[in-house]
């Protein structure tokens, strides 16, 4: 694992981005896995920039956006599809027919499922998966139990995941209840995977996920089993790690 601890959220973000524009650029017709959540917030702005400083081409690339809410409409303000276009989608030249949320707006959830897994395969899979962490070591929407979810499904949110995004709807009753998401499993088969944390909220799940027993009651500590991981962080959220200065260190 590559563990990259920068000074602050705006570098955390420019530094993300590079991996993802290397990535692009390596492969013009690569195939990304996409997270949505504040944190990659700023990482998007700045492959936005990338792209309007005519330095990035999204022409030929495919995404699948790791989760969606079951139950919100695709044009909902919350929902994942639509934070996407915001973001990203509508800001670049990605072919919209390219890119890929799980379908909320469909409450057949088996066969959702099936065909985003089918989907990701017939791609030929993912070569770069970004991820943030929820605060209970949720990766996606794999909210921490007793196993680790293996393929693309339709999950319980936690009561701390529906707490989490209740700041962004106008209560927690309106949090779904539900949610499609790639299964742990389908995360690890990506070829290499890039993590994303910000602020001293996350560091504890950070430590705890990345140095700590891996176990499905963190989720994210699965990521300690996968052998490409390149972790970016910024000084707070790194701050319960050992010699935890702004630098990069193979672990
Ligand atoms: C989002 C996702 C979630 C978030 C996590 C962190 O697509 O899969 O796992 O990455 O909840 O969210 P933020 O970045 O808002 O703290």
């Amino acid at each position: 694992m590559k563990v990259i601890v920068v000074k602050d959220y705006a570098a955390m973000s420019r530094e993300a981005a590079n991996v993802i524009a290397a990535c692009v650029k390596e492969n013009p017709a690569c195939r990304l896995g996409l997270a949505t959540g504040s944190t990659p917030e700023g990482l998007y702005a700045e492959l936005v920039g990338d792209y309007k400083a005519g330095q990035l081409d999204f022409s030929q690339v495919t995404t699948f956006n790791l989760d969606e809410y079951r139950g919100l409409d695709n044009d909902h303000e919350q929902s994942y599809h639509y934070f996407m276009k915001k973001n990203l989608f509508d800001a670049v030249n990605i072919d919209p027919v390219r890119t890929h949320v799980p379908d909320g707006a469909n409450p057949n959830a088996a066969v959702v499922c099936a065909r985003y897994e089918a989907a990701i395969d017939a791609a030929g899979g993912i070569d770069l998966q970004l991820l943030g962490i929820g605060h209970n070591g949720h990766i996606g929407f794999n909210e921490p139990g007793t196993e680790f979810p293996k393929l693309t499904s339709c999950v319980d949110l936690a009561e701390s995941t529906i707490f989490a995004n209740s700041r962004l709807f106008s209560s927690a009753d309106e949090v779904p209840r539900q949610a499609y998401t790639m299964g742990i499993g389908t995360i690890m088969k990506a070829k290499k995977i890039l993590v994303v944390a910000s602020g001293a909220g996350k560091a504890t799940v950070v430590r705890n996920a990345f140095f700590g027993p891996v176990t499905p009651f963190v989720p994210a500590s699965v990521l300690q089993l996968h052998h490409d991981v390149t972790l970016v962080v910024d000084e707070e959220a790194a701050s319960l790690l050992e010699g935890s200065v702004a630098g990069s260190a193979d672990l």
